[in-house]
């Protein structure tokens, strides 16, 4: 059965640890990893398609993908026929014939699974309206790197908590057994669906989840601070006034002095300085943004391998070093 990555628990836990632990031994061997050229065969190709912009993830893949021997093919926006002279489903029938595994930014998660549903091979969110989980193993290594560890920990996002990040963090957060805690303003929390799958999924694994409009209740003693920009990419025409509304989430200098003493801070990067995060916080010593954004690809190295390897299409698993 073809494996696919469009929200975050479409891992189970067991397999989310075994995905961050494959990502570490990749980051601490980044060219031991060749497993899209193996067995002698010609390269394996990722499509990348953008239907929005992007440097991290874009930049991420089409490095991760070499690294691993394989050939990445990026779409950027408006390059391709999808979505405007033909369906998803049409789409995902040819590409499927071409390429060993589909990496999709778009609007709504609605394609991404019409995507998958006739795909024979992996398909990847690489950012959806509704969920981003690959900045998520980015972060959660990020947080065993810096922390030692994630079940138990706490993790306060404050800013726009019904956005992508806020829904990843909810879901991949509890995947990892970590108390999850969201704030925002009223009308910008989470949907009451999500709130539910994490909170199911928080049984399994000890976390918890607190949604709340209350930033120092989020705060208060936590491990892990994240945030993420107030406007995301199709809401510009918003920004003025989400500037106003989410101006009391900001994570600036009281805020992390709420937090637990030496907590670490996440941002999945584009930063907005001044406005969800204060120059003092990113730039300060408590700030881990850089090694969250080298993770992306030490992250995403991993789930294509394991992607690939649990679907049965890698013909030889693990290192060639
Ligand atoms: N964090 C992230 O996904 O960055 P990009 O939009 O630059 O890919
Ligand atoms: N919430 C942001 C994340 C960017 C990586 C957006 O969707 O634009």
């Amino acid at each position: 059965m073809t494996r696919h990555f469009l929200t975050d628990l479409d891992l189970s836990p067991a397999e989310q640890a075994e995905v961050l632990d494959l990502a570490a031994a990749m980051k601490a061997d980044r060219y031991g990893y060749r497993t899209y050229a193996a067995s002698g065969h010609a390269s394996k190709t990722v499509a990348v398609i953008f239907d929005k912009t992007s440097t991290r993830t874009r930049v991420s893949f089409a490095a991760g993908v070499a690294d691993l021997g394989g050939n990445p093919l990026i779409i950027n926006p408006g390059e391709s026929q999808i979505g405007h002279k033909e369906s998803v489903a049409d789409t995902a029938r040819v590409l499927e014939r071409m390429v060993h595994t589909i990496v999709w930014r778009t609007y709504a998660q609605a394609g991404l699974e019409e995507m998958a549903r006739f795909s024979s091979v992996p398909v990847i969110n690489a950012l959806s309206d509704d969920y981003h989980p690959c900045q998520l193993l980015a972060d959660l290594l990020t947080v065993r790197e810096h922390c030692g560890r994630t079940a138990g920990l706490t993790l306060a996002y404050l800013g726009d908590a019904a956005n992508n990040m806020a829904n990843s963090y909810l879901l991949a957060g509890v995947n990892a057994g970590m108390h999850v805690r969201v704030a925002g303003p009223e009308g910008y929390l989470p949907d009451e669906a999500i709130v539910a799958a994490a909170r199911e999924r928080a049984q399994a694994t000890g976390g918890s989840v607190l949604v709340t409009t209350s930033a120092a209740e989020a705060l208060d003693g936590a491990d892990v601070l994240a945030t993420d920009t107030w406007v995301s990419m199709g809401q510009e025409d918003e920004k003025a006034d989400r500037a106003e509304v989410f101006r009391p989430y900001a994570i600036d200098e009281a805020a992390l002095a709420a937090a637990a003493p030496g907590a670490i801070v996440l941002h999945c990067l584009p930063a907005y300085r001044g406005y969800e995060i204060s120059a003092g916080v990113i730039d300060g010593p408590q700030s881990v943004v850089w090694d969250e954004a080298e993770n992306r690809l030490h992250a995403q190295k991993a789930i294509m391998h394991w992607l690939m390897d649990a679907s049965g299409l890698i013909d030889a698993p693990g290192s060639s070093s």
